[in-house]
């Protein structure tokens, strides 16, 4: 187990593209003080995302590193993760960070990084979740938080919730809905993490050092 002592605090860096919702609710887990977790920077790779205000405004060092001042995925990728260095994270979260990475970045920070997606993985990966929950007629629908892996939303599964798909939602209505449970969910596996009971052992995700059960991974709605 983690001690919990604030120089021992789990150290988090954070990637978004966007609004960060997912990264505010990270950010008032922080402030309530009950996690030994700590957001030790942000990272954008676009100047214009809302999350980097939000970081400014909780005092968290927020970076902008534009993929556009990169001629290959591959030199990006290698200055993304010396900037992560700089700040020694034990944890990198994705938030909303809508790149995909290349194989030799995943692999260094491999049981190091998580990601959220909005679907009950393994369906619907890649975009339009929401969209393709509807169009497929699923009864329900959800998110996943799951460590990151080479090939894309395949990783193993830490935690999932669910919401179910009503006659009348919408594409935007489900968003809505599915948003709700990740701004519970994220922050859960984070603290899992940073306690030390969830980390990842030869692609298995182990809790309290046994193999995550269905039922752990499956948040319920309290
Ligand atoms: C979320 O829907 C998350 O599942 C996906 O990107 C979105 C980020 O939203 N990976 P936000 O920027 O945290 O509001």
């Amino acid at each position: 187990m983690r001690d919990s002592t604030l120089q021992d605090r789990l150290r988090i860096v954070v990637l978004i593209s966007g609004s960060g919702s997912n990264l505010q609710a990270m950010i008032d887990q922080n402030h309530r003080g009950d996690t030994p977790a700590r957001i030790v920077a942000v990272i954008s790779n676009k100047t214009e995302a809302y999350g980097l205000k939000r970081a400014e405004q909780a005092g968290i060092p927020a970076n902008v590193l534009s993929h556009r001042d990169y001629s290959s995925r591959e030199e990006y990728d290698a200055a993304l993760q010396q900037l992560i260095d700089s700040y020694q994270p034990d944890l990198v979260v994705l938030a909303g960070f809508m790149r995909i990475l290349s194989d030799a970045f995943v692999r260094h920070y491999q049981g190091r990084m998580i990601n959220i997606h909005p679907s009950l993985l393994p369906r619907h990966k890649g975009l339009n979740t929401h969209q393709r929950a509807l169009e497929a007629g699923d009864p329900e629908h959800g998110c996943s938080v799951h460590f990151v892996t080479a090939e894309l939303d395949s990783g193993p599964i830490i935690l999932q919730a669910s919401v179910p798909v009503e006659a009348s939602d919408t594409p935007e209505s489900l968003a809505q809905k599915v948003h709700e449970q990740e701004h519970r969910i994220y922050p859960r596996a984070i603290d899992w993490i940073a306690r030390g009971r969830v980390r990842l052992e030869n692609d298995t995700v182990l809790f309290d050092n046994q193999p995550i059960s269905e039922q752990q991974r499956r948040a319920t709605t309290d």
